[in-house]
């Protein structure tokens, strides 16, 4: 199945998927109802940017899927955008479900096999307005919205998440109030919404494989490894492990467990209802951070994050740094999930690169990585790279570019990177070649401290 021949190539097993991942927001232009819009309209965007027309997929997605094909990619995921399919509470935009139906049909006749997200960060403005995900019944109101699309779509899709990031959209948007709807600091809330964005992952769990019982139903989570600043102080060393768990742990233990760990837990209560919820685990990998104690930064639970002169970073876009590039962080995501026995899919890794210094570095050295871990008996069935062409960055607008093509938002010109090329010859090969690993892959494998896996034998 799984080879790495004479010659030094690294084979993936058959069938093993290679694709990019997107979203509504960053990827269609036009989304004029969600919150983000709303706070990007209210200046939040660090580069002054707007979304604008973003890449243009919602009038023109054709010619990236094109793209994404002549890379030689069988995989591309993407999310369906609430705000479109129901712009009011109950009220369903049938064109906007037919413009989806022909983005995948337009998918699956150029052979890339869709995954299709349901929230991938966006709220519609009415249900935001309600209390988004800190409110109770945003688990009925998911769990409809859900049944909706999947019964509208679902004989063209068979993968689907339903959550992109959960951490992610509960911290950043309650702890660190960095993300809309920007409350910094509101810890009791972060650990609520965690819960309830558990509770209607398993609601629509169970709804979409009532509607679809052969589909596919997982959610995809942003892993990122905690290690202290200053490995010989206490206060670092305690305050990455506590950060990590916060970061890393509670979602993934509501799958597994129904309940959370201290202080999480206590606030959030007992979520067994999502025990075993899932087909598969999605992991979103970009890397670490290494944490300082700070008693002054309370929304960031009193730790700094600091970049050591080695760190190995892409671009840096306006305030808020991107963590440091760690593909060794794969590796900790993927022992942090396995214990949910699930096939596993790293659903995001990249990098904030411009001008393309470190992603072919990145990719070689990523891929290597989930072969050992392949190799070493994890099931891991696709690597979809963050992203295809450059897109709207969130906060940091179009200043960070993580595409393995290069987009002009003004006038819309796309231009391949060299990572796209790499990415490509990967793909197509199903394989890393001998030259590629000479060229960038770092010898050995460097696996995280007390980690073994199965080698390139
Ligand atoms: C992930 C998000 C994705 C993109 C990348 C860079 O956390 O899911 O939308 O912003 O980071």
């Amino acid at each position: 199945m799984l080879d790495s021949s004479s010659d030094g190539i690294l084979k993936f097993p058959a069938g093993f998927l290679w694709g990019v991942s997107t979203s509504s927001y960053q990827n269609e232009g036009g989304n004029h109802n969600c919150q983000w819009a709303d706070w990007e309209a209210q200046g939040h965007i660090r580069s002054g940017d707007t979304c604008g027309s973003a890449c243009d997929w919602w009038r023109n997605v054709e010619p990236d899927l094109d793209l994404a094909r002549d890379l030689g990619l069988n995989a591309l995921r993407l999310s369906v955008e609430w705000s479109r399919v129901e712009p009011g509470p109950g009220q369903w935009d049938a064109g906007a479900l037919s413009r989806y139906r022909e983005i995948l049909t337009s998918l699956r006749r150029r052979e890339l096999r869709p995954f299709v997200c349901l929230h991938h960060f966006t709220n519609p403005l009415w249900f935001e307005e309600r209390g988004g995900f800190a409110s109770a019944d945003s688990v009925a109101t998911f769990e409809r919205f859900a049944c909706t699309v999947v019964e509208a779509l679902g004989d063209l899709c068979q993968d689907w998440l339903t959550f992109n990031e959960p951490n992610v959209y509960a911290i950043l948007g309650y702890q660190v109030g960095e993300w809309p709807p920007g409350k910094a600091g509101e810890f009791a809330t972060a650990c609520r919404v965690m819960a309830n964005l558990a509770r209607a992952h398993a609601a629509a769990y169970d709804a979409i494989h009532r509607l679809q019982p052969p589909a596919r139903v997982g959610w995809t989570h942003n892993y990122l490894a905690f290690q202290p600043a200053r490995p010989d102080s206490v206060l670092d060393r305690s305050l990455a492990r506590w950060q990590g768990f916060f970061y890393n742990d509670p979602f993934i233990d509501f799958l597994e467990k129904g309940r959370t760990g201290f202080p999480v837990g206590t606030i959030s209560g007992d979520v067994s209802e999502a025990v075993g919820k899932l087909d598969f685990a999605g992991i979103n990998v970009y890397g670490r951070v290494r944490i300082q104690f700070n008693p002054g930064a309370p929304a960031m639970l009193f730790g700094r994050v600091v970049f050591p002169q080695d760190a190995i970073q892409g671009d840096c876009g306006h305030g808020f740094p991107f963590p440091e590039i760690y593909p060794q962080a794969i590796a900790l995501a993927a022992q942090r999930v396995s214990r949910l026995g699930k096939p596993i899919y790293v659903l995001e890794n990249g990098i904030p690169d411009r001008e393309d210094r470190l992603r072919p570095w990145l990719i070689v050295n990523a891929t290597r990585q989930v072969h050992w871990l392949i190799r070493g008996g994890y099931d891991i069935r696709g690597y979809f790279h963050w992203t295809l062409t450059d897109n709207f960055e969130w906060n940091h607008g179009w200043a960070l570019r993580f595409g393995l093509v290069e987009l002009d938002p003004q006038t819309q010109k796309r231009t391949v990177r060299n990572s796209g090329r790499i990415f490509s010859a990967i793909a197509r090969a199903n394989a890393i070649s001998h030259e590629l690993l000479q060229q960038f892959g770092e010898d050995p494998v460097s696996l995280p401290a007390g980690m073994s896996a199965g080698g390139e034998g």
